[in-house]
């Protein structure tokens, strides 16, 4: 059978950096807040005019650098975004046409989950032979969907993109294969008012303003990512005792550490990029993916397990083996 067996890596963040300490200066907040409720300390800013396709462009030219190959070897691009450049087209296409790949490209919207979700659709789409090559992108730029006096929501979110290339390689089709071993999607839109953007295309016309009950999304998430390892595991036919690194959406380093906790696994087991990153939405997982196998934590043959929840709620878990 066919397995989707990462290739490749790479990331991007935007050149400015802004820390907690900078928007103490704009908003009643502080430094030790932040820290200590979310463990955030800086974010990465887009600068103006630079669009998520750019963001996705240069973390997509990254990990075809890693794989050895370049735009044309690619027929299929599914990027992760609640942040397009336009409402249509989708921002994919963009992509598409600045590296000179082929096939199909399209959008796919999970908001936090998107990349799990982007990887689960490249991933069928492979096994079922509709390509041979996918490039999986989150990118996003969440700063322009802030509401920057709202110190509740705004201090936690940031810039940026990572992207894995995908490729189709003849397996035995056990759990001892290389690949995506299992994707399991969820949603339940019962809790949309919970996180959610209050305009769009559809309804006044305007990007809108991300609003959020804090609490709430806080007492599903451990639980839902938990959820969604566990399925994913089950699914595979992988232990948790194999997990070897644990690459959770980076939303709050208290969430991090209470799904890292369930789960029974040693923190150092855990990729954490939220303290220098904050929470890039469907970017967190690609770019923590890029780092940790940049500095030799995810080596091949690894087992890594994936989870994230966002908006919707959207949640969703993975486990791929390096
Ligand atoms: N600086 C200082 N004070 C603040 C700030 C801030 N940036 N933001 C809120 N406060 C104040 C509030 O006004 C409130 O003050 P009051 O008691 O005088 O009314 C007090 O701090 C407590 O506010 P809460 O909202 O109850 O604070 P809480 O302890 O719940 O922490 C937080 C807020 C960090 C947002 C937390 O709820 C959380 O992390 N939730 C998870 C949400 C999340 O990460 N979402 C990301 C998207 S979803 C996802 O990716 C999984």
């Amino acid at each position: 059978m066919l397995r989707s067996v990462v290739a490749g890596t790479g990331a991007y963040l935007p050149a400015r950096v802004v820390s907690n300490h900078d928007l103490s200066r704009e908003l009643e907040t502080s430094h030790e807040w932040i820290m200590q409720r979310t463990g955030i300390a800086e974010r990465h800013i887009a600068a103006d005019g630079e669009l998520t396709s750019d963001l996705a462009l240069n973390a997509a030219k990254a990990a075809l650098d890693d794989a050895g190959m370049d735009g044309s070897d690619i027929d299929l691009i599914v990027l992760a975004t609640a942040t397009p450049d336009n409402t249509f087209p989708a921002t994919a296409t963009r992509v598409q046409h600045q590296l000179g790949a082929g096939g199909a490209a399209f959008d796919v919207q999970a908001v936090c989950s998107g990349f799990v979700y982007a990887l689960s659709v490249a991933d069928n789409m492979l096994r079922l032979g509709q390509a041979r090559t996918a490039l999986v992108i989150g990118a996003e730029v969440f700063s322009r969907i802030l509401d920057w006096e709202d110190r509740g929501t705004c201090v936690l979110f940031g810039d940026g993109a990572g992207a894995v290339v995908l490729r189709a390689i003849e397996s035995e089709g056990t759990s001892g294969d290389r690949g995506v071993l299992a994707t399991n999607l969820y949603s339940d839109g019962a809790h949309y008012k919970l996180l959610y953007v209050d305009d769009g295309p559809g309804s006044g016309g305007t990007a809108g303003h991300l609003r959020m009950e804090g609490r709430e999304v806080f007492r599903h998430a451990i639980v839902r990512m938990v959820e969604a390892v566990e399925a994913s595991l089950r699914d595979s036919g992988i232990d948790v005792s194999e997990i070897d690194w644990l690459v959770p959406h980076q939303a709050n380093i208290r969430i991090i550490d209470g799904v890292g906790k369930k789960l029974h696994l040693a923190p150092e087991r855990v990729v954490v990029t939220v303290k220098e990153q904050a929470n890039t939405s469907a970017a967190t997982i690609p770019l923590a993916l890029a780092e940790a196998t940049r500095d030799g934590r995810i080596k091949k043959g690894d087992v890594v397990a994936l989870t994230a929840m966002g908006g919707g709620f959207t949640w969703a878990g993975s486990i791929v083996r390096w």
